[in-house]
């Protein structure tokens, strides 16, 4: 079988999947796309890279698979443009940017030859997959709560080196809403094995940086399609350092991921543990992670990150075997839209958001 030829679209986070798909023996990555050509030449050469394009419509000839790693409100159109020529879809976070940019892209996997997903590396985190396989083998019960919380000040990435906003500063930060929520929403989602039906949002001002729409901190309350509640808090400009955190509420088990600074992740199992007494999660890890993570194949074993492989390989399986990708592109709309539509909910007081099912658009 011809190797599927790999473009990388965007050439600053695209370098993180120089490592996966140079593993993977079936992908030749063939072509770099980006504006920035002192970027594209240096990345190019120093991955060894023989194509390099400036004009991202040039490139898809040239490939069968584009990695989207481009500004997210470039997301959509990109993807639109791939999925017409029959070009297979990685696209990172967030998938889109707008509510109605949303139904184009569902329709052009509809109709494309091509598949799509989004790059939810969070996913794949290790910890998010062991409880995942919990959750799958029923040791939380009943799940009805959880959190995700994605802490990270990234004031400095608002601006570039001559002073110029970049594109963090409109599309992550412009607008008064839950942007970026897919990291933390994702893995929750997955856990939940359901959707969110509506958000109800609210903010907490906007304090340390007045130049953005986007209040401080922002939490997004979540009803999932069993009524269960998710609460995601997004913060990207208060000063402090970052950290991100997990927890889900079973009834019959409880899990709290770490918050940092030395603490481990810690659950607690009614099946296992006679009392209500947590135990780090590590020592579930022998017994409950996936066999791929604890054996993983010849071709991973120098691979680095090993999340970042699986997440790859599982969308190059599904182009091989003509599956449904693991994060379709029903599934990117579960974890993208609430963040979108929370915007109605903030502007209005928290009021609840009715979150529409991409399943049903035709
Ligand atoms: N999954 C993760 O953990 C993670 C981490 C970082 C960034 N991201 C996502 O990756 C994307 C890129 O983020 P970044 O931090 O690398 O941004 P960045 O601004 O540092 O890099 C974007 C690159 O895209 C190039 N570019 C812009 N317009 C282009 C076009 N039309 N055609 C080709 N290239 C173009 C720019 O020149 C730049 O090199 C964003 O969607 C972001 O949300 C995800």
């Amino acid at each position: 079988m011809d190797k599927l030829k790999v473009g990388i679209v965007g050439a600053h986070r695209g370098s993180s999947y120089f490592q996966p798909f140079n593993a993977i023996a079936v992908t030749d990555i063939v072509a770099v796309c980006d504006i920035n050509e002192t970027t594209l030449k240096n990345t190019a050469e120093r991955f060894n890279v023989p194509h390099q394009f400036t004009d991202y419509t040039e490139m898809l000839d040239a490939v069968d698979l584009v990695v989207l790693a481009t500004p997210e409100n470039l997301h959509v159109p990109q993807s639109i443009e791939a999925l017409d020529a029959g070009k297979h879809v990685i696209s990172e976070v967030t998938a889109a940017v707008k509510l109605e940019e949303c139904h184009d892209l569902v329709r052009a996997v509809q109709k494309s030859t091509a598949k799509y997903t989004m790059a939810e590396n969070t996913c794949y985190f290790k910890h998010n997959v062991l409880i995942r396989n919990m959750v799958e083998k029923g040791l939380f019960g009943e799940v009805y709560f959880g959190e995700g919380e994605y802490l990270h000040n990234v004031k400095s990435l608002h601006h570039d080196t001559t002073g110029n906003p970049t594109w963090r500063y409109y599309w992550q930060v412009g607008i008064n809403r839950c942007n970026y929520a897919t990291h933390s929403l994702g893995p929750v989602l997955q856990w939940f094995g359901e959707r969110v039906v509506s958000v109800c949002c609210l903010g907490t001002g906007v304090r340390t940086d007045p130049e953005h729409a986007m209040e401080d901190t922002v939490m997004m309350l979540c009803k999932t399609q069993s009524g269960g509640l998710i609460k995601i808090r997004i913060d990207m400009l208060s000063n402090r350092p970052a950290n991100s955190y997990f927890s889900l509420q079973g009834t019959k088990g409880s899990y709290e991921s770490s918050r940092g600074f030395g603490a481990q992740p810690k659950i607690w199992l009614h099946d296992f543990e006679a009392g209500e007494v947590w135990k780090p999660l590590s020592e579930y890890e022998p017994e409950f992670l996936p066999e791929r993570w604890k054996n993983p194949p010849v071709e991973a074993q120098n691979v680095g990150d090993l999340g970042e492989y699986f997440k790859v390989r599982d969308f190059i399986d599904s182009i091989l075997n003509d599956t449904t990708p693991p994060i379709d592109v029903y599934r990117t709309m579960d974890f993208t839209v609430p963040g979108l539509v929370s915007e109605q909910s903030i502007a209005n007081g928290g009021a609840p958001v009715e979150v529409p099912d991409f399943r049903k658009v035709e």
